[in-house]
């Protein structure tokens, strides 16, 4: 793959010398939806990749090609606005903006990007684009930001230009994950630190649902609104920052609509799922680990209501076979992939059985993407 984007930089661009970037996708372990409300994350970087073939221009023209969708869009420096026509760019575009409002000189840059992260499987292709130019941009005007600096700049990118009010995970495991860890992020004070991952013989299964995920932006935005709201609610009694500062939320209870009261606890309880699967980790116990997953999968389900049918079959399908640990749903959630722990050789049988079986009841095919740890953009890149 890299191959190919590297020959279609040339073919676009012509020889001569230019660098390429490699960025990973992410894989959420355990804690979702709970980086924005400063909970504990436990990603991983993962072997699907985003490589960008870039080199500064002596004029002010931006002109990027993507590999993907074989599209050409050019602008210049002085121009970079929201490209209702091409939304790819836009996360190209997001992150040069960020830099210029910090007050670097955007040069001319001429890139072509493209990879095998599949789009709106909530694998964080968009997350990597943006890490990946953050990386470009250092390298081609001779920047360095701290890791960090860097970090909360891409995520920028995304809630500002973009428009998607994320949280930092995405953007943080994809610069920093390191290959055969768990990456532990506090997202209150931003520490980190790395859980090994010790799997013998288990492995991580990615399975794509192929769901459109037409309204997920908009439920995304909903519903870190709504648990906005309801620290409001919780501030008129207790100095809080996050609704993970809280222990015990149900003496909070009737406070809230049931509704809002469902989502708070979801981030309570996830937050502390997370500390414990660490702890699992810590003791190779992935039974235990497992059985975290399931139950950050069932409280997504029902109480945060951010899965669908087609990752609730796969996870129950999931309970069934032989060898499965654990499933759940990672990212965002609406669609994107369930995220299986698996002994490695029962993973063609869970395949051929869950293929047919899922055509069947959804009229598609999912796809299968075994998956490894692997390093974070900045250590992919040195
Ligand atoms: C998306 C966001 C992240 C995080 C997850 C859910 O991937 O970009 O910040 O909130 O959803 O855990």
């Amino acid at each position: 793959m890299k191959e190919q984007i590297q020959k279609a930089f040339t073919e676009n661009f012509g020889t001569g010398p230019f660098i390429t970037i490699t960025t990973p996708a992410r894989a959420n372990l355990i804690g979702e939806h709970i980086d924005y409300q400063g909970g504990y994350v436990l990603p991983i970087g993962i072997d699907r990749f985003i490589y960008t073939s870039a080199r500064k221009r002596e004029d002010n023209k931006i002109a990027l090609f993507s590999f993907n969708y074989n599209q050409y869009f050019e602008t210049d420096t002085e121009h970079i606005t929201y490209e209702e026509n091409y939304l790819w760019a836009n996360y190209i575009l997001g992150v040069l903006d960020e830099f210029r409002k910090l007050g670097f000189a955007v040069p001319g840059i001429e890139l072509t990007i493209g990879g095998n992260i599949p789009v709106g499987s909530g694998l964080s292709s968009s997350a990597a684009v943006e890490v990946s130019i953050g990386v470009l941009f250092q390298k081609i005007t001779g920047t360095k930001l701290e890791p960090l600096e860097l970090i909360k700049l891409a995520r920028r990118a995304e809630n500002e230009f973009v428009g998607v009010s994320c949280g930092i995970m995405d953007q943080f495991s994809i610069y920093l994950s390191k290959k055969n860890s768990a990456l532990l992020i506090n997202c209150k004070t931003l520490e980190y630190r790395y859980a090994p991952l010790q799997m013998g013989n288990l492995k991580f299964l990615l399975v794509d649902t192929k769901k459109e995920r037409s309204l997920s932006s908009s439920v995304y935005n909903d519903r870190v609104a709504s648990v906005k709201e309801a620290v409001r609610i919780i501030r008129q009694e207790k100095d809080i920052e996050f609704l993970t500062d809280i222990e015990d939320i149900s003496s909070y209870k009737d406070k809230f609509s049931e509704e809002t009261f469902r989502r708070a606890l979801h981030i309570v309880e996830e937050n502390k799922r997370v500390v414990e699967a660490v702890n699992c980790l810590e003791n190779s116990d992935f039974d235990s680990f497992g059985e975290l997953m399931y139950q950050s999968h069932k409280s997504l389900k029902e109480l945060y209501e951010v899965s669908c049918r087609e990752l609730d079959f796969i996870v129950e399908f999931s309970k069934n076979i032989r060898g499965v640990k654990g499933a759940r749903l990672t990212g965002a959630g609406m669609g994107g992939c369930c995220l299986v722990l698996i002994e490695e050789k029962c993973i063609p049988t869970f395949i051929d059985e869950l293929a047919p079986l899922y055509q069947q009841v959804f009229g598609k095919t999912p796809e299968f993407y075994p998956i490894q740890p692997v390093d974070g953009a900045l250590y992919q890149n040195i």
